[in-house]
């Protein structure tokens, strides 16, 4: 008889393996590794009609005809916009996020959107029965006859559906749940999201129908499965919010048809998501206005602009040894910035407390901070507010020289959008690129001019 083939692979980044391991060397994770029966070459592919196996050749750039095909817009700007304008014939898009934050109400609102147009769309639910849907959709004022929902598992059942009905647009929700059944490991394993999105992929790319994919994500924020599945699909997007709060924003984190740094925000009502249309806002809407120790900074997350707010808080020190404290920012870096305050500007500050804090928790690691971290800590000292409507950007040399940083474009755009009116950043940056409209672009060359516009004596 002949033996059964099995590897050992992990669940968290797809680390192959023919024994099994505690500890994998991909990726350093502890107990993730499962048994899982190796596909052989000679496996039956699930067929689909209309596609040619024919071999392949070569063909001039030149002479292959370029159609632009229109892409398929769907009522929600944000949505559009960070697919770069709208859903690509024949992509896969992949969206990912926590439970509960909102991916199947997003998707079945999309569905309806484009059913109302006279597009079937196909929604696929592995999750919920074809009832639960109903329930969802009645909810959210779903209702059309060109939307059709259907409760299934199983790939081979969902391709053929899929070549029954020719719709315009496919979801699956979510591709955790999808399995095939030469692939003897259990649903979500990365052996079946891997089989079941080539699948998806094959049938996308060779009928042109798009399709959209859901996919959970882990506790430490990774779509589940390996992360190769993010390499196979066109696009990634990622939906992010608070569960306590309404707001959710929409990321693209890989496009093939578009950029990446654009996010839309959505805001979580009974009757659905809306779109969100003026999100400075949200993003500042804790930040006390006038307060000092306040500046807003636009870093860089990768890709990304954020809009962020850092607060210091300067108070005399009652010990001999001042204390300095970061949340959010390297605590040497404060210490560095202070310094060049003491020397550069003449803010005595050896014998303050320093508490500095990067609102809502998250982390900055790059040197194009340093202006805002500066001016927050100045502003505290002397007590006086900066402008709201201010942004800083720029890294300070020990000199107190304002250094020129990357991205420079994106971030004062990410600005404009948001509604700031000024943007205080180092005048070797102004340089090569056009200025949004909305927004004043102030270059400066020391720490002290900075100060001289942020908080005028
Ligand atoms: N009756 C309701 N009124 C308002 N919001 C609701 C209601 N039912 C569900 N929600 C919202 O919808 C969310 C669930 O969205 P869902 O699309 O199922 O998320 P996901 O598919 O990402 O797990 C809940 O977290 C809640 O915020
Ligand atoms: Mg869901």
């Amino acid at each position: 008889m002949a033996k059964i083939k099995t590897k050992f692979v992990c669940q968290e980044c797809g680390y192959e393996s023919a024994k099994w391991m505690g500890k994998c060397p991909g990726c350093n994770n502890w107990n993730s590794f499962v048994e899982e029966t190796a596909i052989t070459g000679k496996q039956t592919r699930h067929t689909f009609s209309g596609i040619t196996t024919a071999g392949s050749k070569p063909e001039r750039i030149t002479s292959i005809v370029s159609e632009q095909e229109p892409r398929i817009t769907t009522d929600l700007k944000e949505l559009n916009r960070v697919l770069g304008g709208g859903i690509v014939p024949g992509s896969l898009v992949l969206i990912g996020g926590d439970p509960g934050i909102g991916k199947s109400t997003l998707l079945l609102q999309v569905s309806q959107q484009l059913a109302k147009k006279q597009l079937p769309v196909l929604y696929i639910s592995g999750e919920e029965s074809t009832r639960q849907t109903k329930l969802r959709a009645d909810r959210l004022g779903v209702s059309s006859d060109s939307l059709y929902v259907l409760a299934e598992t199983n790939m081979l059942s969902i391709t053929n559906h899929i070549e029954q009905l020719k719709p315009s647009l496919v979801i699956i929700d979510s591709i955790q749940t999808i399995y095939r059944e030469e692939v003897t490991s259990a649903p979500g394993s990365v052996s079946q999201v891997r089989e079941c999105t080539s699948e998806l992929m094959r049938i996308a790319k060779t009928s042109g129908i798009p399709i959209l994919i859901v996919g959970h994500v882990t506790k430490e924020g990774a779509i589940a499965g390996p992360r190769l599945l993010e390499h196979m699909v066109d696009t990634v997007l990622y939906f992010e919010g608070e569960r306590h709060h309404t707001y959710r924003i929409l990321r693209g984190v890989k496009n093939r048809f578009g950029s990446t740094n654009e996010m839309g925000i959505f805001e979580m009502k009974e009757e659905g998501l809306r779109e969100v249309l003026n999100p400075s806002e949200i993003f500042l809407e804790e930040r006390s206005q006038g307060s000092a120790g306040s500046t807003v900074v636009a870093s860089m997350e990768g890709t990304r602009p954020i809009l962020v707010e850092i607060q210091a808080l300067i108070s005399p020190s009652s010990f001999g040894n001042p204390r300095r404290m970061a949340t959010g920012v390297d605590h040497n870096r404060v210490s560095l910035l202070m310094a060049v305050l003491e020397k550069r500007v003449g803010l005595m500050l050896q014998n303050q407390d320093a508490y500095i804090k990067v609102a809502g928790g998250v982390k900055l690691d790059e040197p194009a901070i340093d202006l805002a971290t500066a001016i927050s800590i100045a502003s505290s000292f002397r007590d006086i507010p900066t402008r709201p409507d201010d942004i800083f950007i720029g890294e300070v040399g020990l000199t107190g020289e304002i250094r020129r940083v990357s991205r420079i474009e994106q971030r004062v755009q990410e600005a404009a959008k948001l509604g700031f009116k000024r943007v205080i950043c180092p005048q070797n940056n102004l340089d090569g690129w056009t200025f949004p409209k909305s927004i004043e672009v102030i270059g400066v060359k020391t720490i002290q001019e900075a100060l001289n516009l942020a908080i005028p004596r």
